[in-house]
Formats: structure tokens, C-alpha cells, sequence
């Protein structure tokens, strides 16, 4: 799709804020973007920095598995995340950085056309669906805005460090499953 190919350049080529200045590559995403569900997450660490790729590292391995664990894979799925661009030590984006990348996201979405929005932890969830959202306890809810169906869940780097919470994440990609099946 042209589109996309020049948003991709675009975004490539981005020099907006202050992490253009440290990352390696720009990250833009990964996947089929014909598929009906997305997923986001907060932004690259060190490996996907490296390779240009969204969740490559550890967090990956694991969201690969939830992935397959319904019948997905990356083929199937789109993968994004909120800033393109490695956040220095790994840490939070800030919040004009987060501004300053919406807009590729936005153009991202507005092309896929997701039914579904999957945000992979707090930073997602909190920036795409609202401002006061909690992980532990609104994950899993759909809510929907703009004809598209937004679930926050844990992001897998979370898991990682607190294993405690891998069957609620579980159960929430078993309702992305079901949901799946009545679009
Ligand atoms: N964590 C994220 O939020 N995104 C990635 O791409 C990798 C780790």
C-alpha cells in the first residue's frame, strides 16, 4: 500500500524529538496489516533498538507464546508500539515524546483499520484508553471507542518480573480469541 510505504519513510526518517538523537533504528512495527487486531505496546528496548524490530527480546518470546497460545502469530497480528524510538536505560517515555509519535500511530491505526486494540501495559492503556487506568484491575474490560474495541492487559515484560499474574493475562487473551470470533 503506498500509504503506508510513505508513513513508513516518514517515520523512518523522523528527527521530532529528543530519542532520534540515541536510537539506532526506528522501529515502526511489525506484522499484516490487513489484520484485524493491534497491538501496542510502550516503546523498543535495547534488542529491538538493535534490530528494528518490536518485541524481540525476552517480553516477545513471551507475547509470542500468548500469541500462539490463541492462533496467532506476528504474521497475523499487527505489532506497534506508543514511541518508535528507544527510550535511553529503558526508561518511561515522557509524555511529549509520546505526543510527538501519536500522529504515527493514529495513521497507523487509520489504515489497518483494527476492529480490535490490544494495549500491552500501562503506558498504552493509559495514553489509548484513559488517562486513570490500572492494569490490575481493568484488564481484560473492552471498551470501545471510534468503532474499535480497546482491551489493556499486562505488558509481557511485567509478567517476566511478576509471574503471579500470567493466568489473568492468559484469560484476557482468551477473550481477544472470543472476541475475534464475532468480528
Ligand atoms: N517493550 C515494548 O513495550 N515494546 C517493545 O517493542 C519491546 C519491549
Amino acid at each position: 500500500m503506498q500509504q503506508w510505504e510513505e508513513l513508513k519513510a516518514e517515520c523512518l526518517g523522523c528527527n521530532k524529538c529528543e530519542l532520534s538523537n540515541t536510537r539506532t533504528n526506528v522501529v515502526f512495527g511489525v506484522g499484516n496489516i490487513n489484520s484485524r487486531v493491534m497491538f501496542v505496546g510502550e516503546g523498543p528496548g535495547e534488542n529491538e533498538d538493535l534490530q528494528g524490530e518490536p518485541f524481540v527480546g525476552r517480553a516477545g518470546k513471551l507475547l509470542d507464546k500468548y500469541l500462539a497460545a490463541i492462533d496467532l502469530d506476528r504474521t497475523k497480528v499487527y505489532i506497534a508500539n506508543m514511541v518508535k524510538c528507544r527510550p535511553p536505560h529503558n526508561r518511561d517515555p515522557k509524555p511529549e515524546e509520546v505526543e510527538k509519535c501519536l500522529p504515527f500511530l493514529r495513521r497507523q491505526v487509520q489504515l489497518i483499520r483494527p476492529a480490535i486494540i490490544v494495549c500491552l501495559g500501562r503506558i498504552a492503556a493509559c495514553r489509548l484508553i484513559s488517562p486513570g487506568f490500572r492494569v490490575t484491575k481493568d484488564h481484560g474490560v473492552w471498551y470501545e471507542k471510534g468503532g474499535i474495541k480497546f482491551m489493556g492487559t499486562f505488558h509481557p515484560a511485567a509478567l517476566l518480573r511478576n509471574p503471579n499474574n500470567k493466568a489473568d493475562a492468559f484469560e484476557d487473551f482468551l477473550k481477544i480469541r472470543d472476541e475475534l470470533k464475532n468480528i
